[in-house]
């Protein structure tokens, strides 16, 4: 890859011929790492690139180096990012975190007013997205749009995902919520503006004159902490594979919680 230029763009029609080698690698890649991935078809490669809902990475020597796409979801009130996928040859370059930016900015320029968010089981992928500002969430938290859920079918672990009710599997959510983060703005710039406070110690828990405990709610606020994402993905394999293995994901008499 010496002496290449790597250009990352929406994709166009005219790039319908690198359609084959991107499901190619999705699939070796997967096979690799030995992970569920919902199965994608050249032909629905193709469409994505002819929506302009997909962003490619090419050299300017005309080689395939990544790939990534947005499909909306429940009635557009979601908009979701999926088939992140680099060339072997171009990997550890920061290709990936560049296709992830520009997917985000096309997902906000598309569907400005839709939550973003993504499911992975890759330690890069979530953080490059939590660079970004997505947070980890519960699948609940995401679309219950029937037709997204039926991409998982092709997945190796969907027996596992059925058996939790959905929701729970080996893939991490991770969602960007604009209007929170709007809010989060604001607060932001009220509390800039604002004079600084003397610092006031703030219990957590008070006890109320009838004896009701309340408890001060706090915005969660994930920050991106790698070691942890890295365990959580070590304790949702170990506790779901091992589920799977024991019969759990068609009925295991061991219940698990996870979320
Ligand atoms: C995962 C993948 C997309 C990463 O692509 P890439 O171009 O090598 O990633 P980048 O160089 O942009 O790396 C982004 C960040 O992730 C880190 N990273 C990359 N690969 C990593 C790995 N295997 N484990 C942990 N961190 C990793 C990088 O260090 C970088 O962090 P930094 O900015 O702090 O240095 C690529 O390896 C791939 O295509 N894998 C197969 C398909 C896949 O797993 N897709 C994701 C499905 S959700």
């Amino acid at each position: 890859m010496e002496n290449q230029h790597i250009i990352v763009r929406v994709a166009t029609p005219d790039d319908i011929h690198y359609s084959n080698t991107i499901t190619d690698e999705m699939e070796s890649s997967a096979k690799a790492r030995g992970t569920g991935i919902a199965k994608r078809s050249p032909d629905y490669v193709e469409l994505k690139m002819n929506e302009g809902k997909a962003v490619i990475a090419v050299t300017d020597k005309g080689e395939w180096v990544g790939f990534c796409y947005i499909e909306a979801w429940g009635h557009e009130k979601f908009v979701a990012n999926s088939g992140l996928i680099v060339n072997p040859a171009f990997r550890g370059h920061g290709v990936a975190k560049s296709i992830k930016k520009r997917i985000f900015e096309l997902s906000r320029e598309k569907y400005p007013d839709a939550k973003i968010f993504g499911l992975t089981t890759g330690l890069a992928v979530m953080k490059i997205n939590s660079e970004l500002g997505y947070e980890p969430v519960t699948y609940s938290e995401l679309t219950d749009d029937e037709e997204f859920w039926k991409g998982c079918r092709s997945c190796v672990n969907f027996d596992i995902l059925t058996a939790k009710e959905r929701k729970n599997c080996l893939c991490t959510a991770m969602l960007y919520n604009p209007l929170e983060k709007l809010k989060e703005a604001e607060e932001k710039a009220m509390a800039d503006k604002a004079p600084v406070p003397e610092p006031q110690p703030q219990p957590q828990l008070s006890v109320s004159a009838s004896g009701h405990m309340h408890h001060a709610r706090r915005r969660r606020r994930f920050k991106g902490n790698i070691k942890l994402y890295e365990r959580w993905l070590r304790f949702k394999r170990f506790v779901l594979l091992k589920s799977k293995k024991e019969g759990g994901a068609t009925g295991s008499k061991k219940k698990f919680f996870l979320f």
